[in-house]
């Protein structure tokens, strides 16, 4: 397929985060030429980092020639062989894959008939282990048709680990021990962890993921790229798009460098005490993006320590919301209550689908004004509405907008979302790609289920102060 990267180009528009725009909880010039320093440092430590350590996601755009030609191969022959793609996998492993999916595909893809679906297998995404859903997921797919794609990078993650024994006894039960292999595909770390070593032994098909991409920077890796691929979507088109995000956001001066730009008022918000990071996309299909954006804001610059380690608690809580629907229940809270919030508001221009209002109730003008207008209008003006509100209140916002929704547009916005958190994390001074607190939980499982080599945790665990019964209520 073909873009038109200008018509494509995305564009932010930072006015209402301005004192000019917004009042006084908004920021200067003066201020953010204050920091020039250390925006400088911080642009000149993401450029220096790129393709190294855990930065090789910059260079995911331009590295993969091979790996796409494989994916591409795979997702033709799941198309031709099977009727379900299932995804195991957790956190960073099964956010971008859902954010694309929903962003993509129809809005209600797994219950248009196969004709429809244009032959692609039904999608869904297993990341919890609850276990009504588990019993759900086996309820609605037919094994000898399914094709599991189990996404891990530490190939440990205990969620995902469970989802995977879970599968292969199913299927072990259902197809025979020697028809498992063709119904699992791995996608891991190449040389650490379990599941490289299973996939091995087991002689499944195997995608890798790059050691320096971590899991919350890995949907433009194997690990969105298969799933994707498998459900039709145009992955050099999310590729190509993430590499002009990169080209046009090389600029130190944040004036011209929107990733840049967002991060130091970001940054300048949190020294404020702007604590909340609110993601209020004004698209139905951006709704898990959201979700996605909010696992990167939150693991990558929730830290306690400082890159020279010292200790600090620094990060913005991300919340979602959904334009317009957020509006009959957040809104309310953003322009009135407290000053702790950033709001970024996504804008798609043009939607793919265009609904009519029809003529009607012409006896009741407050209800006929809305007739001749099409929903796309509607959904325009209540962006704009919320967004003048929010400013009236002398609440800080921008706005992210989006020509309009496709696998080039969301390559950019991906790219361009993780270039804006690796500015703040550098701006703050801590490890951006690291999440200690994430691990603290996982080990603490393994410790409590008995894996061994945990004991030690273990015992930590049973040293915590015995619950009395006064304080459960
Ligand atoms: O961003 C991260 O690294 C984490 O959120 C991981 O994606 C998540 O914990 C799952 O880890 P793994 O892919 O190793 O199973």
């Amino acid at each position: 397929m073909r873009y038109n990267k200008k018509k494509l180009k995305m564009c932010v528009d930072f006015n209402n985060m301005m004192t000019k725009w917004v009042g006084p909880e908004g920021f200067t010039e003066k201020q953010m030429l204050a920091i020039g320093d250390e925006v400088e440092r911080a642009y000149e430590s993401v450029q220096a980092g790129r393709g190294k350590g855990m930065m090789g996601w910059t260079e995911l755009p331009y590295n993969q020639d091979d790996v796409v030609k494989d994916i591409l191969d795979t997702a033709y022959f799941i198309r031709k062989n099977f009727e379900y793609f299932v995804v195991l996998g957790i956190g960073g492993s099964a956010l971008g894959p859902t954010a694309a999916f929903k962003a993509l595909k129809h809005m209600h893809y797994n219950e248009l008939p196969k004709r429809k679906r244009a032959g692609l297998p039904k999608f869904y995404v297993e990341d919890n282990v609850d276990p009504e859903r588990m019993a759900a997921l086996l309820d609605v797919i037919v094994p000898e048709k399914t094709v599991f794609n189990i996404i891990t990078k530490s190939g440990s993650t205990s969620e995902t680990m469970t989802q995977y024994l879970i599968i292969r006894d199913m299927l072990e039960k259902k197809l025979g021990k020697e028809n498992v292999a063709k119904h699992i595909i791995a996608t891991t770390s190449k040389d650490s962890g379990n599941l490289i070593k299973i996939a091995q032994k087991e002689g499944y098909k195997t995608f890798y993921i790059p050691d320096g991409v971590g899991g919350r920077f890995s949907e433009l890796s194997p690990v969105g790229l298969l799933p994707a691929a498998a459900i039709g979507i145009d992955i050099k088109g999310l590729l190509w798009g993430a590499a002009y995000a990169d080209e046009i956001y090389r600029d130190p001066n944040p004036r011209r460098n929107a990733p840049l730009m967002a991060a130091v008022l970001q940054y300048l918000a949190m020294k404020k005490g702007k604590n909340i990071s609110v993601m209020m996309p004004y698209a139905d299909g951006l709704k898990e993006m959201a979700d996605w954006y909010c696992q990167l804001w939150a693991e990558s610059l929730g830290k306690n320590k400082n890159l020279d380690g010292t200790a600090c608690n620094k990060g913005q809580t991300p919340v979602k919301a959904l334009g317009v629907t957020d509006q009959h229940s957040q809104i309310q809270l953003y322009t009135e209550g407290p000053n702790d919030k950033v709001i970024t508001f996504i804008a798609v221009e043009n939607y793919r689908k265009e609904v009519a209002i029809p003529e009607g109730c012409e006896e009741f003008p407050n209800v006929n004004f809305l007739c001749g207008h099409t929903m796309g209008e509607l959904i325009r003006a209540e962006r704009k509405a919320t967004e003048f509100a929010v400013t009236k209140a002398g609440k800080p916002n921008h706005t992210i907008v989006l020509p309009e929704l496709n696998a080039f547009t969301l390559g950019e916005l991906i790219m361009y979302f993780e270039l804006q958190t690796a500015y703040a994390g550098a701006l703050l001074g801590i490890d951006t790609f690291n999440q200690p607190g994430v691990e603290e939980g996982k080990n603490a499982t393994y410790a409590l289920l008995g894996r061994p080599g945990y004991e030690a945790k273990k015992a930590e665990l049973g040293s915590a102060p015995a619950k009395i019964s006064r304080y459960i209520v």
